[in-house]
Protein backbone atom coordinates (compact mmCIF):
# COMPACT_ATOMS: atom_id res chain seq x y z
CA UNK A 1 0.00 0.00 0.00
CA UNK A 2 1.61 3.68 -0.81
CA UNK A 3 1.17 5.81 1.22
CA UNK A 4 4.04 8.60 2.23
CA UNK A 5 5.32 11.39 -0.15
CA UNK A 6 2.10 13.13 -0.67
CA UNK A 7 2.60 15.69 -3.63
CA UNK A 8 4.34 12.12 -5.13
CA UNK A 9 2.07 9.89 -4.60
CA UNK A 10 -1.22 12.20 -5.87
CA UNK A 11 0.99 12.67 -8.84
CA UNK A 12 1.14 9.00 -9.46
CA UNK A 13 -2.33 8.21 -9.17
CA UNK A 14 -3.36 11.10 -11.49
CA UNK A 15 -0.77 10.00 -14.22
CA UNK A 16 -1.74 7.07 -14.29
CA UNK A 17 -5.57 8.41 -14.20
CA UNK A 18 -4.60 10.25 -17.22
CA UNK A 19 -2.77 7.56 -18.98
CA UNK A 20 -5.34 5.76 -18.94
CA UNK A 21 -8.11 8.19 -20.19
CA UNK A 22 -6.13 8.91 -23.69
CA UNK A 23 -4.05 11.74 -22.11
CA UNK A 24 -2.69 13.53 -24.97
CA UNK A 25 1.09 13.54 -25.47
CA UNK A 26 3.05 15.06 -22.58
CA UNK A 27 0.10 15.85 -20.67
CA UNK A 28 1.74 14.22 -17.08
CA UNK A 29 1.88 17.25 -15.83
CA UNK A 30 -0.35 19.03 -12.95
CA UNK A 31 -3.63 19.04 -14.31
CA UNK A 32 -6.48 16.92 -13.77
CA UNK A 33 -8.17 14.29 -15.94
CA UNK A 34 -10.60 16.20 -18.12
CA UNK A 35 -14.55 15.16 -16.59
CA UNK A 36 -15.76 14.90 -19.98
CA UNK A 37 -13.28 12.22 -21.09
CA UNK A 38 -14.54 9.91 -18.29
CA UNK A 39 -17.64 8.79 -20.22
CA UNK A 40 -16.35 8.25 -23.43
CA UNK A 41 -17.98 4.79 -24.95
CA UNK A 42 -14.38 3.20 -25.11
CA UNK A 43 -14.78 3.47 -21.44
CA UNK A 44 -18.48 2.48 -21.20
CA UNK A 45 -19.27 -1.27 -22.49
CA UNK A 46 -16.87 -2.71 -19.22
CA UNK A 47 -18.57 -0.54 -16.65
CA UNK A 48 -22.47 -1.54 -17.80
CA UNK A 49 -20.91 -5.30 -16.95
CA UNK A 50 -21.02 -4.47 -13.23
CA UNK A 51 -24.40 -2.57 -11.89
CA UNK A 52 -27.06 -5.77 -11.09
CA UNK A 53 -24.83 -8.05 -9.26
CA UNK A 54 -26.31 -6.93 -6.01
CA UNK A 55 -30.17 -7.33 -5.34
CA UNK A 56 -31.47 -5.27 -2.41
CA UNK A 57 -29.83 -4.68 1.26
CA UNK A 58 -29.30 -8.98 1.52
CA UNK A 59 -26.71 -8.28 -1.13
CA UNK A 60 -27.95 -11.61 -2.59
CA UNK A 61 -26.94 -12.69 -5.83
CA UNK A 62 -27.78 -15.04 -8.57
CA UNK A 63 -25.76 -18.12 -9.09
CA UNK A 64 -24.53 -17.77 -12.26
CA UNK A 65 -20.96 -18.64 -12.17
CA UNK A 66 -18.42 -15.63 -13.11
CA UNK A 67 -15.07 -16.94 -14.63
CA UNK A 68 -12.25 -16.31 -12.59
CA UNK A 69 -8.30 -15.71 -12.83
CA UNK A 70 -5.91 -18.57 -12.18
CA UNK A 71 -4.43 -16.15 -9.32
CA UNK A 72 -7.03 -15.06 -6.79
CA UNK A 73 -5.37 -13.36 -4.20
CA UNK A 74 -5.40 -11.86 -0.72
CA UNK A 75 -2.13 -10.00 0.66
CA UNK A 76 -0.95 -11.21 3.92
CA UNK A 77 0.16 -6.98 4.98
CA UNK A 78 1.00 -5.39 7.77
CA UNK A 79 2.59 -8.73 9.60
CA UNK A 80 5.96 -8.91 9.12
CA UNK A 81 6.10 -5.26 7.62
CA UNK A 82 4.10 -3.77 10.15
CA UNK A 83 1.84 -0.35 8.89
CA UNK A 84 0.18 2.15 10.89
CA UNK A 85 -3.70 1.60 9.44
CA UNK A 86 -3.31 -1.84 8.99
CA UNK A 87 -3.10 -2.06 12.87
CA UNK A 88 -3.11 1.17 14.82
CA UNK A 89 -3.16 -0.05 18.03
CA UNK A 90 0.33 -0.83 17.81
CA UNK A 91 1.17 2.90 17.60
CA UNK A 92 -1.95 4.12 19.51
CA UNK A 93 0.61 3.13 22.59
CA UNK A 94 2.61 6.32 22.03
CA UNK A 95 -0.16 9.06 21.98
CA UNK A 96 -0.65 9.54 25.26
CA UNK A 97 1.79 12.18 26.91
CA UNK A 98 4.41 12.11 23.59
CA UNK A 99 5.36 15.52 21.79
CA UNK A 100 3.70 14.74 18.43
CA UNK A 101 7.02 14.75 16.80
CA UNK A 102 8.27 11.90 18.72
CA UNK A 103 5.48 9.14 17.89
CA UNK A 104 6.66 6.44 15.49
CA UNK A 105 5.19 6.69 12.27
CA UNK A 106 6.21 3.44 10.90
CA UNK A 107 8.51 0.41 11.86
CA UNK A 108 11.94 2.13 11.75
CA UNK A 109 10.36 4.40 14.45
CA UNK A 110 8.27 1.85 16.29
CA UNK A 111 11.59 -0.19 16.91
CA UNK A 112 13.68 3.05 17.80
CA UNK A 113 11.26 3.80 20.31
CA UNK A 114 10.62 0.89 22.03
CA UNK A 115 14.51 -0.48 22.15
CA UNK A 116 15.11 -4.05 20.10
CA UNK A 117 14.54 -5.93 23.03
CA UNK A 118 10.69 -4.27 24.16
CA UNK A 119 10.16 -4.66 19.99
CA UNK A 120 11.16 -7.93 19.35
CA UNK A 121 8.87 -8.80 22.29
CA UNK A 122 6.03 -7.15 20.87
CA UNK A 123 6.46 -8.25 17.39
CA UNK A 124 6.72 -11.45 18.02
CA UNK A 125 3.20 -11.35 19.86
CA UNK A 126 2.39 -9.58 16.74
CA UNK A 127 3.80 -12.32 13.99
CA UNK A 128 1.84 -14.79 16.58
CA UNK A 129 -1.60 -13.79 16.45
CA UNK A 130 -1.90 -10.90 13.58
CA UNK A 131 -2.18 -13.97 10.64
CA UNK A 132 -3.52 -17.72 11.89
CA UNK A 133 -4.32 -20.34 10.28
CA UNK A 134 -7.95 -19.98 10.84
CA UNK A 135 -7.72 -16.84 8.77
CA UNK A 136 -5.95 -18.55 5.64
CA UNK A 137 -8.60 -21.59 6.17
CA UNK A 138 -11.67 -18.48 5.50
CA UNK A 139 -10.05 -17.58 2.97
CA UNK A 140 -9.56 -20.52 0.94
CA UNK A 141 -12.84 -21.28 1.89
CA UNK A 142 -14.25 -18.84 0.20
CA UNK A 143 -11.97 -18.66 -2.86
CA UNK A 144 -8.89 -17.55 -2.48
CA UNK A 145 -6.09 -19.57 -3.99
CA UNK A 146 -3.00 -17.28 -3.70
CA UNK A 147 -1.44 -15.01 -0.81
CA UNK A 148 1.28 -12.32 -1.42
CA UNK A 149 3.24 -11.91 1.77
CA UNK A 150 5.21 -8.66 2.09
CA UNK A 151 8.63 -8.69 3.65
CA UNK A 152 11.11 -6.49 4.96
CA UNK A 153 14.81 -6.84 4.09
CA UNK A 154 15.32 -6.87 7.99
CA UNK A 155 14.07 -10.13 8.17
CA UNK A 156 17.20 -11.41 6.13
CA UNK A 157 19.80 -8.93 6.36
CA UNK A 158 19.88 -6.26 9.30
CA UNK A 159 23.14 -4.34 10.83
CA UNK A 160 23.33 -3.38 14.51
CA UNK A 161 23.01 -0.16 14.22
CA UNK A 162 19.19 -0.08 12.38
CA UNK A 163 16.72 -0.43 14.89
CA UNK A 164 14.73 -3.06 13.01
CA UNK A 165 14.25 -6.32 14.69
CA UNK A 166 14.40 -10.16 12.69
CA UNK A 167 12.94 -13.33 13.71
CA UNK A 168 10.17 -13.31 11.17
CA UNK A 169 11.69 -16.34 9.22
CA UNK A 170 10.26 -19.22 11.36
CA UNK A 171 6.43 -17.61 11.63
CA UNK A 172 7.10 -16.86 7.43
CA UNK A 173 7.77 -20.54 7.76
CA UNK A 174 4.59 -21.43 9.33
CA UNK A 175 2.65 -19.31 7.24
CA UNK A 176 3.99 -21.63 4.50
CA UNK A 177 3.67 -24.86 6.06
CA UNK A 178 0.03 -23.95 6.68
CA UNK A 179 -0.50 -22.42 3.33
CA UNK A 180 0.79 -25.96 2.26
CA UNK A 181 -1.63 -28.25 3.76
CA UNK A 182 -4.64 -25.52 3.33
CA UNK A 183 -3.43 -25.91 -0.90
CA UNK A 184 -2.77 -22.19 -1.43
CA UNK A 185 -0.18 -20.68 -3.09
CA UNK A 186 2.65 -18.26 -1.96
CA UNK A 187 4.14 -14.76 -3.34
CA UNK A 188 7.16 -13.48 -1.46
CA UNK A 189 7.10 -10.16 -1.69
CA UNK A 190 9.99 -7.92 -1.22
CA UNK A 191 8.07 -4.49 0.39
CA UNK A 192 10.78 -2.38 1.80
CA UNK A 193 14.47 -2.65 0.80
CA UNK A 194 17.52 -0.84 2.81
CA UNK A 195 17.64 2.90 2.94
CA UNK A 196 13.77 2.67 1.49
CA UNK A 197 12.99 2.59 -2.30
CA UNK A 198 9.86 4.80 -1.76
CA UNK A 199 10.16 6.79 1.48
CA UNK A 200 6.36 5.37 2.16
CA UNK A 201 5.71 3.98 5.91
CA UNK A 202 5.08 0.98 4.17
CA UNK A 203 8.55 0.53 3.26
CA UNK A 204 9.46 0.23 7.06
CA UNK A 205 10.86 4.25 7.13
CA UNK A 206 9.06 7.18 6.38
CA UNK A 207 10.70 9.83 4.38
CA UNK A 208 13.25 10.64 2.02
CA UNK A 209 14.15 7.14 -0.07
CA UNK A 210 17.89 6.46 -0.42
CA UNK A 211 17.62 2.77 -1.47
CA UNK A 212 19.79 3.14 -4.94
CA UNK A 213 21.71 6.02 -3.81
CA UNK A 214 24.05 3.30 -2.45
CA UNK A 215 25.85 0.21 -4.09
CA UNK A 216 25.93 -1.02 -0.60
CA UNK A 217 21.69 -1.02 -0.12
CA UNK A 218 21.93 -3.05 -3.85
CA UNK A 219 23.98 -5.49 -2.55
CA UNK A 220 22.11 -5.97 1.00
CA UNK A 221 18.71 -5.89 -1.84
CA UNK A 222 20.19 -8.88 -3.64
CA UNK A 223 21.42 -10.78 -0.59
CA UNK A 224 18.28 -10.93 1.06
CA UNK A 225 16.93 -12.26 -2.60
CA UNK A 226 18.66 -14.61 -2.95
CA UNK A 227 17.83 -15.29 0.90
CA UNK A 228 14.30 -14.82 -0.54
CA UNK A 229 14.52 -17.23 -3.35
CA UNK A 230 16.49 -19.82 -1.32
CA UNK A 231 13.67 -20.05 0.78
CA UNK A 232 11.12 -20.61 -2.49
CA UNK A 233 13.40 -22.76 -4.23
CA UNK A 234 13.16 -25.02 -0.60
CA UNK A 235 9.23 -24.81 -0.95
CA UNK A 236 9.04 -24.93 -4.26
CA UNK A 237 5.68 -26.62 -4.36
CA UNK A 238 3.70 -23.54 -2.57
CA UNK A 239 5.96 -20.54 -3.00
CA UNK A 240 5.44 -19.74 -6.85
CA UNK A 241 6.22 -16.13 -7.07
CA UNK A 242 9.00 -13.78 -5.58
CA UNK A 243 8.18 -10.21 -5.83
CA UNK A 244 11.61 -8.45 -6.00
CA UNK A 245 10.72 -4.84 -5.03
CA UNK A 246 7.89 -3.71 -4.35
CA UNK A 247 7.29 0.23 -5.45
CA UNK A 248 9.98 1.68 -6.31
CA UNK A 249 10.41 5.27 -6.51
CA UNK A 250 10.87 6.46 -10.55
CA UNK A 251 10.57 10.25 -9.08
CA UNK A 252 13.51 9.53 -7.26
CA UNK A 253 15.39 7.56 -9.73
CA UNK A 254 15.77 7.33 -13.35
CA UNK A 255 13.90 4.24 -15.07
CA UNK A 256 16.90 2.65 -16.52
CA UNK A 257 18.32 2.35 -13.38
CA UNK A 258 15.90 0.70 -11.51
CA UNK A 259 15.24 -1.34 -15.12
CA UNK A 260 19.50 -1.65 -13.97
CA UNK A 261 18.30 -3.84 -10.84
CA UNK A 262 15.72 -5.49 -12.26
CA UNK A 263 17.99 -7.39 -14.69
CA UNK A 264 19.81 -7.92 -11.89
CA UNK A 265 17.68 -9.17 -9.81
CA UNK A 266 16.19 -11.41 -12.72
CA UNK A 267 19.36 -13.15 -13.20
CA UNK A 268 20.15 -14.22 -9.11
CA UNK A 269 16.29 -14.94 -8.75
CA UNK A 270 16.45 -17.50 -12.26
CA UNK A 271 19.76 -19.02 -11.10
CA UNK A 272 18.12 -19.93 -7.76
CA UNK A 273 14.83 -20.99 -8.87
CA UNK A 274 14.10 -21.78 -12.31
CA UNK A 275 10.69 -21.46 -12.61
CA UNK A 276 9.30 -19.15 -10.00
CA UNK A 277 7.01 -16.42 -11.31
CA UNK A 278 9.57 -13.12 -11.52
CA UNK A 279 7.35 -10.66 -10.50
CA UNK A 280 8.43 -6.62 -10.63
CA UNK A 281 6.20 -3.47 -9.22
CA UNK A 282 5.37 -1.06 -12.91
CA UNK A 283 7.18 1.70 -10.64
CA UNK A 284 3.82 3.46 -11.42
CA UNK A 285 3.83 3.59 -15.06
CA UNK A 286 1.64 3.43 -17.31
CA UNK A 287 0.88 0.57 -19.53
CA UNK A 288 2.06 2.07 -22.79
CA UNK A 289 5.89 2.32 -21.18
CA UNK A 290 5.28 -1.09 -19.29
CA UNK A 291 7.81 -2.34 -22.01
CA UNK A 292 11.03 -0.15 -20.78
CA UNK A 293 10.85 -2.10 -17.71
CA UNK A 294 10.94 -5.72 -19.22
CA UNK A 295 13.81 -7.18 -20.65
CA UNK A 296 12.43 -9.84 -23.67
CA UNK A 297 14.92 -12.52 -22.21
CA UNK A 298 12.66 -12.78 -19.27
CA UNK A 299 10.77 -16.39 -18.42
CA UNK A 300 8.02 -16.71 -16.58
CA UNK A 301 7.81 -12.93 -15.53
CA UNK A 302 4.72 -10.90 -14.38
CA UNK A 303 3.90 -7.67 -14.32
CA UNK A 304 2.39 -5.84 -10.89
CA UNK A 305 0.13 -2.89 -10.95
CA UNK A 306 -1.15 -1.57 -8.03
CA UNK A 307 -4.92 -0.04 -8.59
CA UNK A 308 -6.57 2.76 -6.01
CA UNK A 309 -9.07 5.40 -6.49
CA UNK A 310 -8.37 7.55 -3.18
CA UNK A 311 -5.06 8.50 -3.26
CA UNK A 312 -6.03 11.65 -5.51
CA UNK A 313 -7.69 14.89 -5.05
CA UNK A 314 -9.71 14.49 -8.27
CA UNK A 315 -10.34 10.97 -7.31
CA UNK A 316 -11.72 11.67 -4.36
CA UNK A 317 -14.16 14.30 -5.75
CA UNK A 318 -15.82 11.75 -7.91
CA UNK A 319 -19.65 10.22 -7.46
CA UNK A 320 -19.92 6.52 -6.92
CA UNK A 321 -21.53 5.68 -10.44
CA UNK A 322 -17.84 7.99 -11.29
CA UNK A 323 -16.07 5.22 -9.48
CA UNK A 324 -17.59 2.39 -10.70
CA UNK A 325 -16.74 3.86 -14.67
CA UNK A 326 -13.51 4.95 -13.82
CA UNK A 327 -12.37 0.87 -13.27
CA UNK A 328 -12.45 0.21 -17.32
CA UNK A 329 -10.72 3.63 -17.69
CA UNK A 330 -7.99 2.44 -15.33
CA UNK A 331 -8.06 -1.04 -16.67
CA UNK A 332 -8.03 0.43 -20.55
CA UNK A 333 -4.68 0.15 -21.13
CA UNK A 334 -3.73 -2.57 -19.42
CA UNK A 335 -6.25 -4.36 -21.34
CA UNK A 336 -4.49 -2.97 -24.57
CA UNK A 337 -0.68 -3.85 -23.83
CA UNK A 338 0.64 -6.64 -24.92
CA UNK A 339 0.64 -9.44 -22.73
CA UNK A 340 2.10 -11.93 -24.76
CA UNK A 341 5.93 -11.42 -23.07
CA UNK A 342 4.51 -10.52 -19.54
CA UNK A 343 1.39 -11.06 -17.66
CA UNK A 344 -0.17 -8.78 -15.32
CA UNK A 345 -1.07 -9.23 -12.19
CA UNK A 346 -2.85 -6.21 -10.39
CA UNK A 347 -1.15 -6.89 -6.73
CA UNK A 348 -3.21 -4.08 -4.77
CA UNK A 349 -6.38 -3.39 -4.99
CA UNK A 350 -9.70 -2.35 -2.54
CA UNK A 351 -12.83 -1.23 -2.19
CA UNK A 352 -11.74 2.11 -0.24
CA UNK A 353 -12.83 5.48 -2.55
CA UNK A 354 -12.25 8.06 0.13
CA UNK A 355 -8.79 8.36 2.40
CA UNK A 356 -10.31 8.42 5.43
CA UNK A 357 -9.53 5.97 7.08
CA UNK A 358 -7.13 5.99 10.25
CA UNK A 359 -4.00 6.48 9.33
CA UNK A 360 -4.12 5.72 5.94
CA UNK A 361 -2.25 9.06 4.84
CA UNK A 362 0.58 8.09 7.19
CA UNK A 363 -0.07 8.61 11.06
CA UNK A 364 -0.34 12.14 12.28
CA UNK A 365 -2.11 13.44 8.65
CA UNK A 366 -5.57 14.38 7.96
CA UNK A 367 -7.56 13.90 4.96
CA UNK A 368 -8.51 15.15 1.21
CA UNK A 369 -12.23 14.03 2.30
CA UNK A 370 -12.65 16.92 5.15
CA UNK A 371 -9.36 18.84 3.81
CA UNK A 372 -7.28 18.50 6.44
CA UNK A 373 -4.15 16.81 4.59
CA UNK A 374 -1.70 19.63 5.34
CA UNK A 375 0.01 20.44 2.13
CA UNK A 376 -2.05 18.78 -0.53
CA UNK A 377 -5.69 20.08 0.56
CA UNK A 378 -6.92 22.62 2.69
CA UNK A 379 -10.74 22.22 1.05
CA UNK A 380 -13.09 19.49 1.39
CA UNK A 381 -12.41 17.15 -1.54
CA UNK A 382 -15.81 14.66 -1.58
CA UNK A 383 -18.47 14.74 -3.37
CA UNK A 384 -20.97 15.85 -1.15
CA UNK A 385 -21.99 19.29 0.71
CA UNK A 386 -21.24 18.56 3.89
CA UNK A 387 -17.95 16.35 3.86
CA UNK A 388 -17.53 14.44 7.20
CA UNK A 389 -15.54 10.87 8.16
CA UNK A 390 -18.37 9.57 9.82
CA UNK A 391 -21.53 7.31 8.89
CA UNK A 392 -20.38 5.02 5.57
CA UNK A 393 -17.00 7.14 6.03
CA UNK A 394 -16.70 6.15 8.86
CA UNK A 395 -14.57 3.31 10.45
CA UNK A 396 -17.61 1.64 12.46
CA UNK A 397 -18.98 -0.55 9.92
CA UNK A 398 -22.17 -1.67 11.56
CA UNK A 399 -23.06 2.18 10.92
CA UNK A 400 -23.04 1.53 6.73
CA UNK A 401 -26.21 2.01 5.34
CA UNK A 402 -27.61 -0.12 2.85
CA UNK A 403 -26.60 1.65 -0.16
CA UNK A 404 -23.21 1.81 0.72
CA UNK A 405 -22.81 -2.04 0.98
CA UNK A 406 -24.01 -2.17 -2.28
CA UNK A 407 -22.14 0.20 -3.71
CA UNK A 408 -19.07 -1.29 -2.24
CA UNK A 409 -20.02 -4.55 -3.39
CA UNK A 410 -20.70 -3.44 -7.09
CA UNK A 411 -17.47 -1.41 -7.12
CA UNK A 412 -15.65 -4.72 -5.82
CA UNK A 413 -17.48 -6.73 -8.67
CA UNK A 414 -16.83 -4.16 -11.57
CA UNK A 415 -12.85 -4.56 -10.18
CA UNK A 416 -13.17 -8.18 -10.16
CA UNK A 417 -14.92 -8.13 -13.94
CA UNK A 418 -12.12 -6.93 -15.48
CA UNK A 419 -8.92 -8.25 -13.60
CA UNK A 420 -10.46 -11.41 -13.78
CA UNK A 421 -11.69 -11.80 -17.30
CA UNK A 422 -8.56 -9.85 -19.01
CA UNK A 423 -5.29 -10.60 -16.19
CA UNK A 424 -3.46 -13.69 -14.47
CA UNK A 425 -4.98 -12.20 -11.29
CA UNK A 426 -5.75 -10.57 -8.41
CA UNK A 427 -4.67 -9.80 -4.95
CA UNK A 428 -6.76 -7.99 -2.41
CA UNK A 429 -5.10 -5.09 0.23
CA UNK A 430 -5.38 -6.63 3.11
CA UNK A 431 -6.69 -10.13 4.46
CA UNK A 432 -7.72 -8.41 7.01
CA UNK A 433 -7.57 -4.76 9.28
CA UNK A 434 -8.21 -4.16 12.52
CA UNK A 435 -10.52 -0.85 11.61
CA UNK A 436 -10.77 -0.43 8.21
CA UNK A 437 -13.79 -2.29 7.03
CA UNK A 438 -12.88 -1.35 2.74
CA UNK A 439 -9.62 -2.20 3.09
CA UNK A 440 -10.85 -6.16 4.79
CA UNK A 441 -11.03 -8.94 2.92
CA UNK A 442 -12.16 -11.48 5.44
CA UNK A 443 -14.67 -8.86 7.20
CA UNK A 444 -16.08 -7.69 3.42
CA UNK A 445 -16.91 -11.44 2.85
CA UNK A 446 -18.50 -11.63 6.17
CA UNK A 447 -20.72 -8.76 5.45
CA UNK A 448 -21.64 -9.27 1.72
CA UNK A 449 -19.67 -6.71 -0.02
CA UNK A 450 -16.81 -8.61 -1.22
CA UNK A 451 -17.82 -11.90 -3.28
CA UNK A 452 -17.21 -15.48 -2.36
CA UNK A 453 -15.52 -17.79 -4.83
CA UNK A 454 -16.69 -19.40 -7.10
CA UNK A 455 -18.43 -15.40 -8.21
CA UNK A 456 -22.04 -15.43 -8.86
CA UNK A 457 -23.17 -12.75 -10.56
CA UNK A 458 -26.55 -12.30 -13.18
CA UNK A 459 -25.39 -12.90 -16.27
CA UNK A 460 -24.09 -10.02 -18.02
CA UNK A 461 -25.66 -7.53 -20.54
CA UNK A 462 -23.39 -8.19 -23.95
CA UNK A 463 -20.27 -6.41 -24.45
CA UNK A 464 -20.91 -3.98 -27.60
CA UNK A 465 -18.39 -2.48 -28.96
CA UNK A 466 -14.96 -0.95 -28.29
CA UNK A 467 -13.29 -3.85 -26.05
CA UNK A 468 -13.05 -5.51 -28.93
CA UNK A 469 -12.74 -3.25 -31.72
CA UNK A 470 -9.13 -2.20 -31.13
CA UNK A 471 -7.09 -4.71 -29.78
CA UNK A 472 -4.93 -6.66 -31.46
CA UNK A 473 -6.33 -9.54 -32.68
CA UNK A 474 -6.10 -13.14 -30.70
CA UNK A 475 -5.47 -10.77 -27.40
CA UNK A 476 -6.73 -12.22 -23.71
CA UNK A 477 -8.44 -8.83 -23.75
CA UNK A 478 -10.45 -10.13 -27.07
CA UNK A 479 -10.96 -13.39 -25.86
CA UNK A 480 -12.30 -11.78 -22.68
CA UNK A 481 -14.91 -10.03 -24.67
CA UNK A 482 -15.76 -12.82 -27.18
CA UNK A 483 -16.23 -14.88 -23.39
CA UNK A 484 -18.81 -12.97 -22.16
CA UNK A 485 -20.60 -12.38 -26.02
CA UNK A 486 -20.53 -16.67 -25.43
CA UNK A 487 -21.73 -16.80 -22.59
CA UNK A 488 -25.28 -17.80 -23.00
CA UNK A 489 -26.69 -19.56 -20.15
CA UNK A 490 -25.81 -20.62 -16.45
CA UNK A 491 -23.62 -24.17 -17.80
CA UNK A 492 -22.07 -22.53 -21.20
CA UNK A 493 -20.98 -19.43 -18.76
CA UNK A 494 -18.82 -21.66 -16.49
CA UNK A 495 -17.71 -24.14 -19.11
CA UNK A 496 -17.02 -21.23 -21.79
CA UNK A 497 -15.24 -19.55 -18.42
CA UNK A 498 -12.76 -22.35 -17.80
CA UNK A 499 -11.82 -22.48 -21.32
CA UNK A 500 -10.98 -19.14 -21.74
CA UNK A 501 -9.09 -18.30 -18.76
CA UNK A 502 -7.20 -21.57 -19.88
CA UNK A 503 -6.71 -19.68 -23.23
CA UNK A 504 -5.78 -16.46 -21.75
CA UNK A 505 -3.30 -17.62 -19.15
CA UNK A 506 -2.01 -21.11 -20.07
CA UNK A 507 1.35 -20.45 -19.51
CA UNK A 508 0.28 -19.36 -16.06
CA UNK A 509 -1.97 -22.34 -15.46
CA UNK A 510 0.99 -24.63 -16.41
CA UNK A 511 2.62 -23.14 -13.19
CA UNK A 512 -0.59 -23.76 -10.54
C1 LIG B 1 23.91 -8.35 4.12
O1 LIG B 1 24.30 -8.28 2.76
C2 LIG B 1 25.63 -7.85 2.58
C3 LIG B 1 25.85 -7.65 1.09
O2 LIG B 1 25.80 -8.86 0.43
C4 LIG B 1 26.57 -8.87 3.19
O3 LIG B 1 27.90 -8.43 3.04
C5 LIG B 1 26.25 -9.03 4.67
O4 LIG B 1 27.03 -10.05 5.21
C6 LIG B 1 24.78 -9.36 4.83
N1 LIG B 1 24.45 -9.32 6.24
C7 LIG B 1 23.81 -10.30 6.86
C8 LIG B 1 23.55 -10.10 8.31
O5 LIG B 1 23.47 -11.33 6.28
C1 LIG C 1 -21.80 11.59 -10.93
O1 LIG C 1 -20.78 12.30 -11.59
C2 LIG C 1 -20.91 12.26 -12.99
C3 LIG C 1 -19.65 12.88 -13.59
O2 LIG C 1 -19.33 14.07 -12.95
C4 LIG C 1 -22.19 12.99 -13.41
O3 LIG C 1 -22.34 12.97 -14.81
C5 LIG C 1 -23.35 12.28 -12.76
O4 LIG C 1 -24.54 12.99 -13.03
C6 LIG C 1 -23.17 12.17 -11.26
N1 LIG C 1 -24.18 11.30 -10.73
C7 LIG C 1 -24.88 11.62 -9.66
C8 LIG C 1 -25.89 10.60 -9.21
O5 LIG C 1 -24.73 12.66 -9.07
C1 LIG D 1 -22.54 17.26 8.53
O1 LIG D 1 -22.49 15.84 8.77
C2 LIG D 1 -22.26 15.52 10.13
C3 LIG D 1 -22.11 14.03 10.21
O2 LIG D 1 -23.08 13.37 9.48
C4 LIG D 1 -23.40 16.05 11.00
O3 LIG D 1 -23.12 15.75 12.34
C5 LIG D 1 -23.51 17.55 10.80
O4 LIG D 1 -24.62 18.02 11.52
C6 LIG D 1 -23.65 17.89 9.33
N1 LIG D 1 -23.63 19.34 9.17
C7 LIG D 1 -24.48 19.98 8.39
C8 LIG D 1 -24.31 21.46 8.32
O5 LIG D 1 -25.33 19.38 7.75
C1 LIG E 1 -20.35 0.91 16.21
O1 LIG E 1 -21.65 1.38 16.03
C2 LIG E 1 -22.62 0.65 16.77
C3 LIG E 1 -23.98 1.17 16.33
O2 LIG E 1 -24.02 2.56 16.41
C4 LIG E 1 -22.34 0.84 18.26
O3 LIG E 1 -23.27 0.11 19.01
C5 LIG E 1 -20.93 0.34 18.56
O4 LIG E 1 -20.60 0.61 19.90
C6 LIG E 1 -19.92 1.03 17.65
N1 LIG E 1 -18.63 0.40 17.83
C7 LIG E 1 -17.55 1.10 18.12
C8 LIG E 1 -16.28 0.33 18.27
O5 LIG E 1 -17.56 2.31 18.23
Amino acid sequence: MKSLDLAVRAASVLLLAQAAVHASPGAVSASKPEPALLSTNDAAPLSTLTTSTVDGDSLAVSDAEVETASIRGANIGGVFLIEPFIKPSLFDQFLSGSNPADIPVDEWTFSAALGKAEARRQLEEHWDTFVTRDHLESLAENGINWIRIPIGYWAFNVTDDEPYVDGQVPYIERLLEWSRDIGLKVELDLHGAPGSQNGYDNSGRRGTPEWLHSRVNVDRTLDVLSKMTGLAAEWSDVVRGIQILNEPSRWKWEVKDIFGFYNEAYDLVRGLAPDVYFMIHDTFLGPKEWPTLVAPRWTQALMDTHIYQMFDNYMVTMNESAHIDMVATMAEDIVKFDRSSIGVVVGEFSAATHDCTKYINGLGRGSRWEGTLQGVTDKPLCPFANCSCTGDYGSNYTEFSGHYKRFLRNYIDAQLDVYDQELVGWFFWNFRTEGAPEWDYLLGVEQGWIPKFPRTAVPKPEVSSSSSGDDESGSAAQSGASRSRLCLGEWACGAVAVLGTVVAASAALAML
